[in-house]
């Protein structure tokens, strides 16, 4: 079958592939573009191994055609450290030992960025919610909740650095 040819932007790069008409996005950024963070559990949609965004909408990848990534941008694991500075998520996954055999790590931090880029001050139960296509067969889950908790506190306080910042270099601009 002759292959697709698609242009798209992974993690704020510009990225073309080529792929089958029917390769999941899944595949496609595990095989064709070397980016293994995100899993395959199930494969159907059931346990958010595979999570990743698509024009900042939590997607499970293996229920999307790498063609349908066509002039989207999409969001993996491998694009929340800022070079060798963890996100917030990950520092706090790993202080609160959110994890364990870490399958399932990628897909949930890549799904807690979503919930924070929408709101940075959920409660406990907006997390649960959030992260509920999400499974962990390890954790219990409420370390995970109390990772993505005090995350969002530390994401609020970066908020207030840069807003303050922001105001800081407005008001040296009017003095000039
Ligand atoms: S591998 Fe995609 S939801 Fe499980
Ligand atoms: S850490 Fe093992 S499945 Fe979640």
């Amino acid at each position: 079958m002759p292959g697709l040819h698609v242009s798209t932007t992974v993690n704020g790069d510009v990225t073309e592939f080529v792929c089958q008409p029917d390769e999941t996005l899944l595949d496609v950024l595990r095989n064709r573009l070397g980016l293994t963070g995100a899993k395959e559990g199930c494969g159907t949609g059931d346990c958010g191994a595979c999570s990743v965004t698509i024009d900042g909408q939590l997607v499970c990848s293996c229920l999307v055609l790498g063609a349908e990534a066509e002039g989207c941008k999409v969001g993996t694991i491998e694009g929340l450290a800022d070079g060798d500075t963890l996100h917030p998520l990950q520092e706090q996954f790993i202080e609160h030992a959110a994890l364990q055999c870490g399958i399932c790590t990628p897909g949930f931090l890549v799904a807690a960025k979503a919930l924070l880029d929408d709101n940075s001050n959920p409660s406990d139960e907006e997390i649960r919610f959030a992260l509920a296509g999400n499974l962990c067969r390890c954790t219990g889950y409420d370390k995970i909740v109390r990772a993505v908790n005090a995350a969002a506190k530390d994401v609020r306080k970066q908020q207030a650095r840069l807003q303050k910042q922001a105001r800081l270099k407005k008001a040296a601009k009017k003095r000039r």
